[in-house]
């Protein structure tokens, strides 16, 4: 076989939409062995690990990964459904968070397209894909409470800190917004690469380096310089704030958006739903050798095992997937498929109004593939 993909259905209509996958690619028959690997909910409370080293292991032997969706739920629920043994001697983590950091997957990619004749569509010429960085910025998980006496004394080597001085360590807490040099660098230049290898017209940096001078800043400065290089990628700036206003007042007018960590998190969701919301978001998450490809959405605990559910998110992950491995024609093929499906609208998922089931949509896609 040419390739090897890890499946991960993890919990709820992630095992739902993992099998709608399942049968596509059998399709579309990609040269492919496919490895189902534990992840999510039920590992947490079986071993206290939602994600077994395992699972880890599995990965580090494959060329990529479709991850399906997880549950997960707070602190005191969490350690809750643990076995007696296990309760108390572990934590918690989110498996996709932790994934992004082994495998060091520093780009989450997600396009955002409006295909013709979606029901759900806010307009029908929306086709922005977002680069939002995956590892840094304010989800680097770097975070004080209380505020420990040593970084309160580092912090305070900073004049704009002496109006926090009388407050009390236990009411004030800390989150960092860490950047790197190469972390903008490397996160731009794959924004300019997609666009030069799929010949978009313009990459647009959304930051706010008027108030955020230091990070957004160097984001900024990075853009300029990368920018140099692509001289027929027309470059622009926006900020976040106006960003959100203009996403709606024209989203035609976007095509390649690069940000940081969470203003990424929010533009991406925002994008999402004009062009049809959680059943239509698929992402990547990107690295230099390797990618998880993604849904966004949850383990939707109400419809699990019910196959109700839209696959096209999780469908439209596939075809990301099957681009990032060099596999161009069968990518075009299975969108031609979606497209055509989503176009005539006899077969829909609930969220577009209709009835039809998880797997229905998923054989309907084959049948309309070029
Ligand atoms: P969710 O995304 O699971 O579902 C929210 C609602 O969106 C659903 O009730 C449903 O109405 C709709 N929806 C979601 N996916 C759909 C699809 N494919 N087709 C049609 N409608 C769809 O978010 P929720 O309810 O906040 O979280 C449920 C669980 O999932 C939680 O445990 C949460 O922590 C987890 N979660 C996991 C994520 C992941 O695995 N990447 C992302 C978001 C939430
Ligand atoms: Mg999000």
């Amino acid at each position: 076989m040419k390739y090897k993909v890890a499946m991960l259905p993890g919990d709820g209509i992630g095992k739902d939409v993992m099998e709608a996958a399942q049968i596509v690619l059998n399709a579309i028959e990609l040269d492919a062995e496919y490895i189902y690997g534990d992840v999510g909910w039920e590992f947490w409370k079986k071993e206290g690990n939602p994600l077994p080293d395992r699972t880890i292991e599995l990965l580090k032997e494959t060329d990529c990964c479709l991850f399906g969706a997880i549950t997960s739920k707070p602190k005191k629920e969490a350690q809750e459904e643990l076995p007696a043994y296990l309760k108390g001697k572990v934590e918690y983590f989110s498996p996709i968070v932790k994934l992004r950091q082994l495998f060091d997957l520093y780009a989450n990619v997600r396009p955002c397209k409006a295909y013709k004749g979606n029901p759900l569509n806010y307009r029908d010429d929306i086709d922005i894909v977002i680069f939002r960085e995956n590892t840094q910025g304010l989800y680097a998980g770097v975070e004080f409470y209380p505020l420990p006496d040593e970084v309160r004394k580092a912090l305070q080597i900073h004049p704009n800190m002496k109006k926090f001085s009388d407050v009390p360590s236990d009411e004030i807490a800390v989150s960092l917004r860490i950047f790197t040099r190469n972390g903008c660098h490397r996160i731009v230049k794959k924004a300019f690469e997609y666009a030069k290898e799929y010949g978009r017209k313009s990459v647009t940096v959304v930051e706010k380096p008027n108030v955020i001078r230091e990070t957004s800043g160097m984001m900024i400065e990075e853009a300029r310089k990368i920018a140099k290089s692509y001289p027929n990628i027309e470059y622009g700036e926006a900020n976040i704030d106006a960003m959100a206003m203009w996403l709606i007042k024209n989203p035609q007018n976007y095509d390649v958006l690069v940000t940081s960590n969470m203003f990424g998190d929010i533009i991406s969701d925002l994008s999402a739903q004009l062009v049809g919301g959680l059943g239509f978001a698929c992402s990547g998450n990107i690295g230099e050798k390797y990618a998880v490809f993604e849904p966004t959405h949850g383990s939707a605990p109400k419809y699990a095992g019910k196959y109700v559910v839209n696959p096209t998110a999780m469908i439209l992950s596939v075809k990301m997937m099957l681009d990032w491995l060099g596999e161009k024609k069968l990518a075009e093929k299975l969108e031609s498929g979606i497209a055509r499906t989503i176009e005539e609208g006899k077969v829909k998922t609930y969220d577009m109004g209709g009835n039809s089931s998880t797997l229905e949509m998923a054989e309907e896609f084959i049948k309309n593939m070029d």
